[in-house]
């Protein structure tokens, strides 16, 4: 499908709704979109490519846009995979194809596919005449890989951002941010931000900092939806999350063998709901993706985390969560451990650890209940329930 957006450019990406893990680890419950662009103007462009697992009739609809034109110019926001996928395909194709990057692009891309010839290096700032359009190049690196670039289409004003303002989920029939209801793809949206870009959210910051002043009317990212109504919704959006400003709610995540620390986690969460919070998760580690538990702890500023003692060690994937979290380092937040123990403590020990390692100051002492939690046991939490609400009330 070839979608027009303004001027000379279509959008030409695909809907992947085949793929069950984006980067083999994210679940795609929605699907997700490769988008790329081209523009037909007098000197001929696409803006990035698809994944090849999605790309049936992606060189076909080139073809068909061009009407046997050369493809001219295949500019390279961003190397991963997901965009460089068809490049091999579109070098054979159109073999005076020059492919426009920055340094770090090329190497990525010879160690790749091995292409070294009709290379056009860019670096910040520099410009490119289409003819009607005039493409100017912003290096933000690190947004998501060391090579990432935008494009900005000076004539239309329009930014093609690469994963930044990116979301998973496929689009139904929508494209654009005015033809859906875009509270649907919030969701959706943070979870790629908090999954995929969140780790670098000092270069998002850098990113946004060197579009200040720049005049955007439309943001085509390179996935998602295009933003043509409100192309400021998702830029602050992203500015919010890659500040770390969190919502006053609560997640707990817990990890339980045979439901002790299950319950611990639920009467916690009912003591802070008594404590008047209103917005309180509780997500069982085991039956909720570490995708969507690291979405849902970058939104909120509260984050107690509970887990069984495991071989004198956290439960596997509390430990995972553990680990995650120090990758990507959310700031902004107030801790709570509290564990459950048979023989030998340990789980609240290492939980500790990792709010030291994050940063994350604890609102009360760790709780650490023996055996079963009976009521007297439970009582032990409410410390820690009540400072958890009025921390983050
Ligand atoms: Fe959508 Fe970092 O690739």
């Amino acid at each position: 499908m070839q979608i027009p957006i303004t001027g000379k450019i279509s959008w030409t990406g695909v809907n992947d709704r085949r793929k069950t893990l984006f980067e083999n680890i994210w679940p795609l419950p929605h699907g997700v979109t490769y988008n790329a662009y081209i523009i037909d103007d007098e000197k001929t462009a696409l803006i990035d490519t698809v994944d090849t697992t999605a790309a049936a009739d992606f060189l076909g609809r080139i073809d068909a846009q061009l009407q046997g034109r050369p493809l001219q110019y295949l500019v390279i926001n961003h190397m991963e995979p997901d965009h460089s996928g068809m490049i091999e395909a579109l070098v054979k194709r159109y073999p005076d194809l020059r492919i426009v990057g920055n340094k770090r692009t090329f190497k990525i891309l010879e160690s790749y596919f091995g292409v070294t010839q009709n290379l056009l290096e860019v670096t910040d700032g520099s410009r490119l005449d289409l003819g009607r359009h005039q493409l100017q190049f912003l290096l933000t690196p690190w947004v998501h890989w060391p090579e990432t670039m935008m494009t900005y289409d000076a004539t239309e004003q329009l930014l093609f951002s690469g994963d930044a303002f990116g979301s998973f989920g496929a689009f139904s029939g929508g494209l654009f941010d005015d033809e859906v209801l875009v509270e649907r793809y919030e969701s959706e949206t943070r979870r790629y931000f908090s999954n995929i870009v969140g780790q670098y959210a000092g270069m998002v910051q850098k990113a946004l900092a060197k579009l200040k002043g720049v005049p955007i009317r439309t943001i085509c990212p390179a996935h998602g939806l295009v933003w043509r109504s409100n192309p400021s919704r998702i830029v602050d959006q992203y500015d919010r999350w890659s500040r770390y400003e969190p919502q006053p709610g609560v997640v707990v995540a817990f990890a339980s063998m045979y439901g002790n620390a299950e319950q611990m986690a639920d009467y916690i969460a009912r003591r802070i709901a008594e404590h008047g919070v209103r917005d309180i998760q509780v997500f069982d580690v085991s039956a909720t993706h570490l995708s969507f538990l690291l979405s849902e702890i970058w939104k909120y500023r509260g984050v107690l985390l509970g887990s069984c003692t495991y071989n004198n060690l956290l439960h596997p994937l509390m430990e995972q969560l553990c680990a995650k979290l120090t990758h990507i380092t959310p700031k902004n937040k107030v801790a709570g451990a509290f564990g459950t123990f048979s023989w030998n403590g340990g789980a609240v020990k290492h939980l500790r650890q990792t709010f030291e390692a994050l940063n994350w100051p604890l609102v009360a002492e760790p709780v650490e209940i023996h055996g079963r939690p009976s009521p007297e046991k439970l009582s032990a939490c409410d410390a820690l329930a009540e400072a958890c609400a009025k921390a983050i009330m």
